[in-house]
Parts: C-alpha cells; sequence; structure tokens
C-alpha cells in the first residue's frame, strides 16, 4: 500500500517504456571507488533509486568495460581522478558535483564527479531525480553547487516528544530508547534531507528545556549525529540563556560575567567531547518570555558572541533568532528592526541572525522583514516555516512554494532595481561591508511519528521547495512543484498539470478565505487554526485579533503609514515609498500598511467592502475547484493517497466556509454594509 513513507525516494519504475529502456542500457552497473559510509550510501542509494526505476537489479562492479554510472572524488576514485576535472571541479566548491558523460575503457558511463564524498552524494540524488522526472540523458553535462551555505531545518521538538505546531504525530527522537536504539527512521530522514542537500538539522524546540546539554541526553543525541554525519548532516541543539542557572550551577546568566562565560565554554566542550563535529546552537532569546541578555541589561549582541566565542575553537556557529516584540512597543512590526539595526557591525562572525521572512509570524501572507534591507553587516539567514501553523495545520492542502518564492523575489530596492531578498541572503548585496559572510536558510519542519511524516501528504512539498530553494533560490516553486509531483505520484501529463495549478493556486486560496488585502492573525489565540476577528480579550494587546485588523466604522487596516506607526520607515527608502502610495502598494498587501474607508475604490472598480467579501467567497470557490480537480484524479494514482487527500479536502472546505463565513459576518457587523448580491448567503449555525 502507498503510505507516503518514501516521500520523493519511491523510486517507481519509469512508465515511459522507450525511455526506460534508453535508462537500462545506460546503468547496467554501479562503480564507486572509495571507502567512506558516505560513498557507500551514495552507492547504495543509487542501486536501490536505479533497480527500482529500472525495474531490475543494478548490481555494484569494477568492471569498466560495461555501461554504468562512475562515482568519486579524484582523491578516492583513479577512474575519476583519470578523467582530469580539476578545473571544472575546482568551480563547484565543497559541496557541489558534477555530472556529465565520459568515455572510460570501453565504455560511455555517466560520471558522477565532487571534491567531497557529500558532494558524490548530492550528485547521486540528482542524477535519480533526472530518472525519476523522465529527463533525457543526452549530452548530460551538470555543473551545481549550492548557493547558500547553511541550510538547516528546524524542529520544535519536546523532550516530553510533545511537536510545537507539529500536527504529524510524536517527535521522531524517542529518547526512552535511544542511544542503544536505532530507529530506522533516523537514517531515512537523513536521507530524505540529505536528498535536497539539507546540511544541518536542530533537533530540539527553540522554547528549549535545557537538560538537552547534559550527559544523559547528549549520548542520545550523539547517536543520532553519527546516523546524520555520512549524510553531511550537522546537528545543531536549541539553548536555553538560562541554562547555567537552570542547572544550579550560577544565579546569574549574564554573558558578561567570567562565571557565566567558563560556564559555556565547559559545555562546549562536553557537548563537542560527544559530538566532535556538532554544528552550534540556536537561541530565541528575550522573545516570547524565553530568558536572554536583556534580562541582565545586555544586549543581543553581548548574548550572542558570549556564546560564539565558546563554539568558535570548534568552529560552530550561532543561529541567533530575531523573532522578538513587546507589548508596549505600539507595533509589534517593529519589534525586530528596533531592536537590532543598532546592532549591526556588533556580532561576532560567527554568528548569523535568524530572520522570519515577514515581520510578524508566518502569516499567509506578509510583507519580508524589513530587518533584510537595513542589516549591511551582519550574517543573515532567512527563516521559514513548512509546517502548516497558519495554514490550517496538516488537514488544509497549502504548498509554500510560491510563499517562498515570493519572499525571495521580493526587491527591496536598497541599493536599486536587483536588492531581492535572495541577493540579500547570498551575501551579494553587502558584499562590500560584509566580505565573507555567513548565508543560509532555515524552515520549521514538522515530522513526526505520523507513517507519512508530514500529516498531510502535500506537506511533505513545502519540506521538499525548502530544500531545494536553500540549494538554488532561483527554481520557480512551479518547477519545483512540477519535480516533486512527478517524483511523488506520477509522470503522467494528466495528473501533473491539474494537480500543479490545485498546489500553486492553494496558497493564495488559504490567504483568500483566512485574511485577503493585507489582514492579519484573525486566528483564535493559542491553537491558530480557526477564525476570531473578534478577539479583544487577550490581556495583552499584540495577541488580539483586533489588534491586527483595526476595524472600525471609518474603515479597516493598519495604519503603518508616517500618520500611524510609521513602520513604513524602516524599510529602504523606494520601497517604503512604494508602500506608503496607494497607487503604487500591491493590493494584496493594503491593509498591512494603511486603513482605509469601507467605500475606498480598488482597482477592480468594486468598493473596499465589497473586494473583501469578494475575496473571501472566492478563496472558498478556489477550494471547491481544488476538489473538482481532485476528484478527477481516481484511479490515476494509488486509491490511498488519493482517499487521504480528498477527505482532507472536504474538511478543508468546511474550514474555510466557516473562516470566509465568520470574518464576513464580523466585519460586516463593523462595516454596517450588506453582502453583495449573488453570493450564496453566510451559514449560521
Ligand atoms: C510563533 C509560534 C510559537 C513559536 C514562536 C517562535 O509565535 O506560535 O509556537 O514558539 O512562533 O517562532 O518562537
Amino acid at each position: 500500500a502507498e503510505d507516503g513513507y518514501d516521500m520523493w525516494l519511491r523510486y517507481q519504475p519509469v512508465a515511459n517504456d522507450s525511455l526506460r529502456q534508453e535508462y537500462q542500457s545506460q546503468f547496467q552497473q554501479v562503480i564507486a571507488e572509495g571507502n567512506s559510509q558516505t560513498i557507500k550510501i551514495a552507492a547504495s542509494e543509487l542501486q536501490r533509486g536505479l533497480s527500482g526505476l529500472l525495474k531490475k537489479t543494478v548490481a555494484q562492479t569494477s568492471n569498466v568495460n560495461a555501461m554504468g554510472v562512475v562515482i568519486g572524488t579524484p582523491a578516492n576514485s583513479k577512474l575519476i581522478a583519470s578523467l582530469n576535472l580539476k578545473k571544472r571541479l575546482a568551480s563547484v566548491g565543497d559541496e557541489g558535483y558534477l555530472i556529465q558523460k565520459s568515455r572510460i575503457g570501453n565504455a560511455d558511463q555517466i560520471v558522477i564527479a565532487a571534491n567531497t564524498d557529500v558532494g558524490v552524494l548530492y550528485g547521486s540524488f540528482h542524477l535519480l531525480r533526472l530518472l525519476q522526472t523522465e529527463q533525457s540523458l543526452n549530452n548530460i553535462s551538470i555543473a551545481s553547487s549550492p548557493k547558500l551555505q547553511y541550510r538547516v531545518v528546524n524542529h520544535w521538538d519536546n523532550v516530553n516528544r510533545l511537536v510545537e505546531r507539529g500536527y504529524a504525530g510524536l517527535s521522531l527522537w524517542d529518547w526512552g530508547t535511544l542511544p542503544e536504539l536505532k530507529s530506522p527512521r533516523y537514517e531515512d530522514y537523513a536521507r530524505i534531507n540529505a536528498s535536497l542537500g539539507i546540511n544541518g538539522t536542530v533537533i530540539n524546540n527553540v522554547n528549549a528545556d535545557p537538560r538537552l546539554m547534559s550527559d544523559q541526553f547528549l549520548k542520545k543525541i550523539a547517536t543520532l549525529a553519527e546516523v546524520f554525519r555520512p549524510y553531511g548532516i550537522k546537528l545543531y541543539l536549541s539553548i536555553n540563556y538560562n541554562a547555567p542557572r537552570a542547572y544550579g550551577d550560577l544565579d546569574t546568566a549574564d554573558p558578561l560575567d567570567p562565571r557565566v562565560q567558563a560556564w559555556w565554554k565547559a559545555r562546549a566542550e562536553k557537548i563537542y567531547s560527544y559530538i566532535p563535529d556538532f554544528g552550534g546552537y540556536l537561541v530565541k532569546a528575550d522573545s516570547e518570555g524565553q530568558p536572554g541578555p536583556q534580562g541582565y541589561g545586555r544586549n543581543h549582541a553581548d548574548g550572542a558572541n558570549m556564546l560564539a566565542d565558546t563554539l568558535k575553537p570548534f568552529k560552530g556557529v550561532v543561529f541567533w533568532r530575531a523573532f522578538v516584540y513587546h507589548p508596549d512597543i505600539g507595533d509589534r512590526f517593529r519589534g525586530a528592526y528596533d531592536e537590532f539595526t543598532p546592532l549591526d557591525g556588533k556580532f561576532k562572525e560567527n554568528v548569523i541572525l535568524q530572520i522570519k521572512n515577514g515581520p510578524i509570524d508566518f502569516q499567509p501572507r506578509e510583507p519580508v522583514s524589513p530587518l533584510f534591507g537595513s542589516l549591511k553587516k551582519t550574517n543573515m539567514m532567512m527563516e521559514v516555516q513548512v509546517t502548516q501553523e497558519y495554514f490550517g495545520f496538516a488537514t488544509h492542502l497549502a504548498y509554500q512554494g510560491p510563499l517562498f518564492e515570493e519572499a525571495l523575489k521580493t526587491d527591496l530596492l536598497v541599493k536599486g532595481k536587483g536588492s531581492t531578498l535572495a541577493n540579500i541572503l547570498s551575501g551579494q548585496l553587502n558584499k562590500a561591508t560584509n566580505k565573507n559572510p555567513r548565508t543560509g536558510m532555515a524552515a520549521v519542519i514538522n515530522p513526526g511519528t505520523d507513517r507519512n511524516w508530514t500529516g498531510h501528504p502535500f506537506v511533505q512539498s513545502s519540506w521538499y521547495a525548502f530544500g531545494r530553494m536553500a540549494w538554488d533560490y532561483s527554481l520557480t516553486s512551479d518547477a519545483i512543484a512540477d519535480e516533486w509531483l512527478r517524483m511523488t505520484f506520477s509522470n503522467q501529463e494528466k495528473f501533473i498539470a491539474p494537480i500543479k495549478k490545485i498546489m500553486m493556486d492553494s496558497r493564495e486560496a488559504g490567504v483568500n478565505y483566512r485574511s485577503p488585502l493585507g489582514l492579519t492573525h484573525l486566528y483564535s489565540q493559542g491553537d491558530h487554526y480557526g477564525p476570531a476577528p473578534w478577539t479583544a480579550d487577550m490581556g495583552r494587546a499584540d495577541w488580539n485579533a483586533v489588534y491586527y485588523h483595526r476595524a472600525a466604522e471609518d474603515g479597516i487596516g493598519f495604519n503603518r503609514t508616517a500618520t500611524g506607526s510609521n513602520a513604513l520607515a524602516q524599510y529602504p527608502a523606494e520601497l517604503a515609498k512604494q508602500y506608503a502610495d496607494l497607487n503604487t502598494v500591491p493590493e494584496d498587501l493594503m491593509l498591512w500598511f494603511h486603513h482605509l474607508p469601507w467605500d475606498y475604490k480598488m482597482k477592480s472598480g468594486k468598493t473596499l467592502w465589497a473586494e473583501l467579501v469578494d475575496k473571501y467567497y472566492s478563496g472558498v470557490t478556489q477550494v471547491r475547484t481544488m476538489q473538482t480537480e481532485w476528484n478527477k484524479m481516481e484511479g490515476q494514482i494509488d486509491a490511498e493517497r488519493f482517499a487521504h487527500v480528498k477527505a482532507l479536502l472536504a474538511v478543508q472546505e468546511r474550514d474555510a466556509v466557516r473562516w470566509r463565513d465568520s470574518c464576513v459576518v464580523y466585519f460586516q457587523s463593523i462595516s454596517k454594509l450588506p453582502i453583495p448580491d449573488g453570493y450564496e448567503k453566510p451559514a449560521h449555525d
């Protein structure tokens, strides 16, 4: 039965007969010189993949006279060394690879060459992907290397195995049976990530439990690191800033106190004694009640640098999160920029600020965080969310590729046109002021003990999209959806075309039935699943929905212009101007920045009220279209996954109606305007 466990590594037989025959004649065997575990893994992945795809057993040999695939590095493979690839290899760096056709001995071989073993592994997954997506290998010549350095997944897993915002079962890490039992899932988890080029994992929740840094846990964690290592994946831990106090060793965690520094130095030494290639720390400090340097009168740079110094001798890094806001700042939007911009240039070189894509919190649509435009001398990486905290958990179909792409392509106009977020993340834009930046992207993912890892089968696609874009942010979400569907379901055009359309529309549908035109955070508080735009009694202003939409008799939206919170001034001048001007602000971001009368004229000619209603209704219509299209696929894919997605879409439709009706009826109680003709009546329970 198809249970989704294999994700996009299913290796089902190539359905196209002539192509399968072509592949069969090329891939008669695998030749892998080199003895490292990584090379062995690459070779056996190729064997496994090719055997499945070609419907025949593909063996490992050393026979150069038959056609096959030859993998290795010039250092560990004589065959690869004989090809004189030095120059081309120099261009792909430590993690990149070449895939090409080369004559060796008497046969044409497909060669996967790299400078390092992990590069060979990445190249092997790439070759398999070409077959999985039925690409021709004629004249194949690929040189690929990652555009970002730190491509990291974040787990929000607690020690008790509950996963914050996870929705797909319990944590994968079974602390009770580690280190004795190495669940086979640990290795499959590593394969899944390595297939995308993901090279780091933070295994525990940012709301961190200090106990993970104890001997008891480090023994267990070292076992995980051992499983991940040959896959090129470094292990990182989220830390709790008050750990020296939590352990009862000190009564302070002040980063400038030498005792605190000594404590963290000793702790780093301990961790590295268990895990010699430990990646470093992820830190949520002075954020949502978590402890941090500000509790001791210090700033984020003081806090991050102290930790960075203790990791530096071991080549470790600190991912310091910029997700900060306080109830007293008036506009939550301003939080990260106001706290971090003055610290630009103050962070050590092995600190990377991890900044959420938007200024608030993984909303269905946010403008990009203005912090990306203000920092010039600081290492930055973008944090996105694969887990669907604000997108219907593991119940709604909501491919996040378009959201990631929208963020990466946003032009912040810092130095004229072309100052895209991607160019900022790559270090290109600030190369004069930050010469050797550390770059990266992180995603909060949700795998758990659910058989298919992610709950909704399509949440896998967002994990996939994150990994592919972290490797190459110039890939489009459309191209990635195409790949993922082919690998995960089928290469049949009559399946791909309509279902790709569903995926590409799914994010916008989710925006439309929840918070169109730049509305945000209308969720029921705490769980973040259903609608509660009326929430006004949370005790903390910035946890109330009414704080975000500001609907009143005179209109709706958050005024962030100079006459309001002036958060717009945090953007580079050109972008601020664009967003401040009603003629140039994109309508899908409009209410993020402007408070407008209900009868404000939209580009469509409709009033703002009528447009808002229309968007809510169109969101539901989109979900119904998704259902109709999906239903047509019966019989084209396995019955299990067909039925699973079909059922979830029915729940999604029910929820979308609930969202629409709750919001429309609530806003109507304020606008006092009728729902225009032609729309079905809101359902009342
Ligand atoms: C959101 C989320 C929390 C999480 C926080 C964070 O607020 O709801 O569960 O801890 O983000 O990113 O730190």
